[in-house]
C-alpha cells in the first residue's frame, strides 16, 4: 500500500509540475510545493490528525481550479479522474479532495458566508483537510514570501509598486487600490484574522507582524522623498 500512495504522489506532482510549467513565479509550481509542505505540517498539528494523503494531494491540486481556466477547459473532476482513480485511494477520498479545491480560496469562503448553503458552511466549519489546506495556502500570501508574491504578481499585470509621495501616507479612502503597497490594505492585512488552525494562527501572527515592519519602512522611505 505505501508503495501505491508513493506511485500516486508522484504521478500527481509530475502532473501539476507539467500543468503549472507555463504560471508566473507568484502562482508557481514552487508555490504549490510550499503549499503541500505546510499543509502537511498544520495537519500533523492536529488532533485528532486529519487524512494526510487527501491533505496532501488536495495542496498539490489546490490551484488547478483556478482563474487561469476558461470555459472550454475541462471540469476539475474529468482533469484530474485518471489520478483519483488510482487503486491507492478511495472514491470517498477522492470525492472530499475534489469537494476541499474549489473552497480552498479567500473569495469562495466569503461567498459561502453569504449563500444561504447551511450543509456546506458546516462542511467548511469542521473539515479539518480544508482547514490544514487553506491556511497553508493563506500563509503563503503573506509575511515575507507573501511580500515577494505580491511584488511578482504586480510585475505581472504592470501594477506600480508602491503609492506616490503625494498620496502614500494618510491619502483619502485608504484603499489604495491600483500598487502593489495598496494590496496590503485590499487584502493581505485581512488574513491574519480568517486562519483556522492553532498553528496557522500564530504563524500567520508572525508574518503578520513582518508586512507590519515592512509596510512602516516602506513608509519612512517615502517620506525622505519629500
Ligand atoms: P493564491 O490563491 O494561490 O493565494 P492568488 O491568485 O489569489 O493565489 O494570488 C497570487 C499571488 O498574487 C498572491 O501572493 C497574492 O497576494 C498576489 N496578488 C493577487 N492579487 C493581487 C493584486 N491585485 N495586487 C498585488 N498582488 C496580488
Ligand atoms: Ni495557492
Amino acid at each position: 500500500m505505501g508503495k501505491d500512495i508513493d506511485d500516486l504522489l508522484k504521478q500527481a506532482e509530475t502532473f501539476v509540475r507539467a500543468h503549472m510549467a507555463g504560471y508566473d513565479p507568484s502562482h508557481d509550481w514552487h508555490h504549490v510545493e510550499r503549499v503541500r509542505r505546510l499543509a502537511l505540517k498544520i495537519a500533523q498539528s492536529l488532533d485528532p490528525q486529519p487524512d494526510l494523503l487527501v491533505v496532501e494531494l488536495a495542496a498539490l491540486f489546490h490551484d488547478l481550479d483556478d482563474k487561469y481556466r476558461t470555459s472550454t477547459s475541462p471540469t476539475l473532476s474529468d482533469l484530474l479522474s485518471p489520478l483519483l482513480s488510482h487503486p491507492a485511494i478511495s472514491s470517498c477520498q477522492s470525492e472530499l479532495i475534489l469537494k476541499i479545491i474549489p473552497s480552498v480560496s479567500y473569495t469562495s469562503e466569503l461567498k459561502s458566508l453569504i449563500e444561504q448553503n447551511d450543509e456546506r458552511r458546516n462542511w467548511q466549519r469542521d473539515c479539518k483537510e480544508l482547514h490544514s489546506v487553506q491556511d497553508s495556502d493563506r500563509l503563503d500570501a503573506i509575511g515575507s514570501i507573501g511580500i515577494m508574491r505580491c511584488a511578482a504578481f504586480s510585475c505581472k499585470v504592470n501594477r506600480k509598486l508602491m503609492e506616490d509621495v503625494e498620496t502614500g501616507s494618510g491619502d483619502g479612502d485608504g484603499s489604495g487600490s491600483g500598487s502593489a503597497e495598496g494590496h496590503f490594505e485590499e487584502k493581505l492585512l485581512r488574513i491574519r484574522d480568517r486562519m483556522k488552525t492553532p498553528f496557522g494562527k500564530e504563524e500567520a501572527e508572525k508574518r503578520h507582524q513582518t508586512m507590519v515592519e515592512f509596510l512602516s519602512s516602506l513608509d519612512r522611505e517615502r517620506d525622505l522623498l519629500i
